[in-house]
């Protein structure tokens, strides 16, 4: 598959913004397995970005060699103004990291995980306790506080991860599949506080598996695959990649779906589904006109579906990957 980058978002042109996070031709192998076969990313300063991914497509990867874990075989890297190869000290300096794997201590409460995380960021006691309790406040753990982070919920626990994160104030925040096993509603949760790190100026690169995901909150959004990135952009731009939407028409009688087969243009048909899809921009003109023409013709389709692109058909456009799950409205 080629490789396509899209040019920097219309939002960001103008003035644009610093880079929080740049790389160019980012590369890294284990023994023979190239895993990142140059990368190259542009995530402006307080924005979000979403690097999307299947399973084992190399997202931790990236994030690990952004957030000094490990090293690139190649590549120029610049997070936060620093490369993490000459100064990782400062790039740690400048970031916060919630990895797939948690930091959270089982063993001890939650007050004390985020005391210990002021300790370790050489906060005073006083102003520790301060910051904590703001934190476990904005992250709706008071009342969890004085229980062991082993009795919280996953939900919980990665809110107390991201409050520990927060404690040193970094300018950019690194989460790994930050909702990954979470049910809908700790999900949606998480999301709202990634959209307030965002309005406090914080930069948020996250990955993700979920298509979704990416659209709710991501500015730009690049797909991993096959060591490369195969597309990059917003949401929108992704779309525009991938042709355009159609209409589904299903019928239970036969004759009518031979009759509408028939006299419609431009419809795939699948014979066995008693199905037809025409080509439609979704638009409520295009609609009357179709709704329209079969009630002049006296034809009843049994069911009626508005497909427009999105995110999924994207993705697999590009990946390669099995049959999306379509994301249909039904207007009918
Ligand atoms: N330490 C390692 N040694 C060997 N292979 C690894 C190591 N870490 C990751 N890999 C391999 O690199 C690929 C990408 O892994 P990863 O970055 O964890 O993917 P993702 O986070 O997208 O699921 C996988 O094939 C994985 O098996
Ligand atoms: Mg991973």
């Amino acid at each position: 598959m080629s490789s396509f980058v899209m040019p920097t978002s219309s939002r960001f042109n103008g003035y644009a913004s610093p880079a929080a996070v740049s790389t160019v031709g980012l590369r890294k192998s284990y023994g023979d397995k190239t895993v990142l076969d140059g990368i190259d990313l542009l995530i402006p300063a307080g924005s979000v970005f979403a690097l999307l991914g299947p399973n084992g497509a190399g997202k931790t990867t990236v994030v690990k060699i952004l957030s000094t874990l490990i090293t690139a075989d190649g590549g120029q890297i610049q997070v936060a103004g620093h490369d993490p190869a000459v100064d990782p000290q400062a790039v740690r300096g400048a970031i916060g990291v919630t990895g797939q794997f948690s930091a959270v201590d089982g063993l001890i409460t939650g007050e004390e995980n985020m005391l210990l995380m002021a300790d370790l960021h050489h906060l005073s006691k006083r102003e520790g306790r301060r910051v904590a309790a703001e934190l476990l406040e904005r992250f709706d753990l008071v009342e969890a506080a004085k229980k062991p982070a082993s009795t919280y919920s996953g939900g919980m626990k990665r809110r107390l991860d991201i409050a520990m994160t927060l404690v040193g104030s970094p300018r950019i925040i690194f989460l790994d599949e930050p909702t990954t096993g979470l049910d809908p509603r700790s999900r949606h949760n998480m999301w709202q506080i990634i959209r307030e790190l965002v309005s406090d100026g914080v930069t948020v690169f996250l990955t993700t598996q979920y298509l979704e995901e990416a659209d709710e909150l991501a500015d730009r959004i690049a797909v991993l695959n096959d060591g490369r990135i195969a597309a990059q952009g917003t949401a929108e731009e992704l779309k525009r990649l991938i042709p355009g939407g159609h209409v589904r028409l299903r019928f239970t009688d036969p004759a009518a779906y031979r009759s509408a087969a028939s006299a419609l243009r431009e419809t795939t048909r699948d014979d066995e589904a008693l199905s037809l899809q025409i080509p439609s921009d979704g638009s409520q003109r295009e609609l009357r006109s179709l709704l329209d023409w079969l009630d002049s013709a006296g034809i009843e389709a049994d069911e009626l579906t508005v497909h427009t692109p999105d995110l999924d058909d994207v993705f697999f456009a590009l990946t390669g990957s099995n049959q999306p799950n379509r994301n249909q409205e039904a207007v009918r």
